[in-house]
């Protein structure tokens, strides 16, 4: 079911699905419907769809009751699924809300874990939540409970193979070199240990970095970032650690609910062919600036081979 008004006088949907793909890619962000263009894309062939979607009832351009939000996403979903690689994956940052009507009228509403049933019924496998924290979230007045210091994002794969680049977004040991350097002698490996049973403590630190977990501290840019104008602009830090961890370099990225372009100029900045589809004429013309200048900021051979 259609809750979106769609505008009239956008540019038509290839009807040749390789030639959509290309369009989308060649625009950066292309001004139209993602239910219109999603079902356009070739089978099998994107790596990552990354996006925020509207989250429910909250902004000026989206008005999905919460109680009807998974009716309203499923036809993406699918759509999605169909043009995913067999390794490819589709991750979702969402935000819970607290009812404002109905039942359940004050309570946190379900419909960001009702959601995540529906795509795992679907067959999107679930492969992880991260939790997106913010440091610097706002304070207000939000009733019997604290302020909202962080947001999912949920990671789901087409395939039992997804593509996954642990060492891409590692992060420094937070041990010192000195006592790095004194494990790397011991001999005797993995065993048990006060620090964890049968851990290997040598092997650790033979990787370049630590595994950063799924708990992503990243701080929100409110719109003041670049300048960009999207009221809902998400900070590229998250958008780079995903698009790092779940898509190849050369690989393919699209964001369905593209907003002011952070995933696009991202996924471009990091190597990799990337377009996404918008809704609202004025954020697609200033997603595509932004790309602009983002290639113009770049300095010769950084837009490709970054791991
Ligand atoms: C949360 S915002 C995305 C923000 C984006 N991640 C960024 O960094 O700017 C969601 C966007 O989805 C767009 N949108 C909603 N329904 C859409 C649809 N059917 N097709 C394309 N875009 C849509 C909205 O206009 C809105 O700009």
């Amino acid at each position: 079911m259609r809750l979106q008004v769609v505008p009239s006088g956008t540019p038509a949907v290839p009807s040749d699905p390789a030639v959509a793909l290309q369009q989308l890619l060649a625009d950066g962000v292309t001004w139209g419907d993602s239910s219109a263009w999603l079902p356009a894309l070739p089978a099998k062939s994107i790596d990552l769809f990354f996006t925020s979607p509207p989250y429910a009832d909250q902004r000026a351009y989206s008005r999905i009751h919460p109680d009807r939000y998974v009716e309203w996403f499923l036809p993406f979903a699918r759509a999605m699924y169909d043009a995913s690689a067999d390794s490819g994956s589709l991750v979702i940052n969402i935000k819970n809300r607290v009812a404002k009507d109905g039942p359940l009228r004050g309570q946190r509403h379900p419909y960001v874990f009702q959601l995540v049933i529906a795509l795992q019924n679907m067959g999107w496998r679930w492969v992880e939540e991260y939790i997106w924290q913010k440091p610097n979230a706002i304070p207000g007045k939000f009733g019997p409970r604290t302020k909202d210091a962080f947001e999912h994002v949920f990671h789901f794969a087409r395939g039992a193979k997804p593509y996954f680049d642990l060492d891409a977004i590692r992060v420094p040991y937070k041990t010192t070199d000195d006592e790095i350097a004194r494990r790397r002698l011991d001999t005797n490996g993995r065993r048990t240990t006060e620090a964890g049973f049968g851990r290997d403590r040598v092997g650790t630190y033979r990787h370049g970095g630590a595994d950063p977990g799924n708990v992503v501290s990243v701080s929100q840019t409110y719109n003041q970032h670049r300048g960009v104008k999207h009221t809902a602009a998400m900070p590229e830090g998250l958008a780079e650690f995903f698009i790092k961890a779940v898509s190849p370099v050369g690989g393919t990225v699209i964001d369905p609910f593209a907003g002011g372009g952070t995933t696009a100029v991202v996924a471009r900045r990091h190597g990799r062919l990337a377009g996404g589809i918008e809704l609202h004429e004025e954020f697609a013309t200033e997603a595509r600036r932004r790309i602009a200048a983002d290639v113009d900021s770049d300095v010769p051979g950084q837009m490709l081979g970054l791991g």
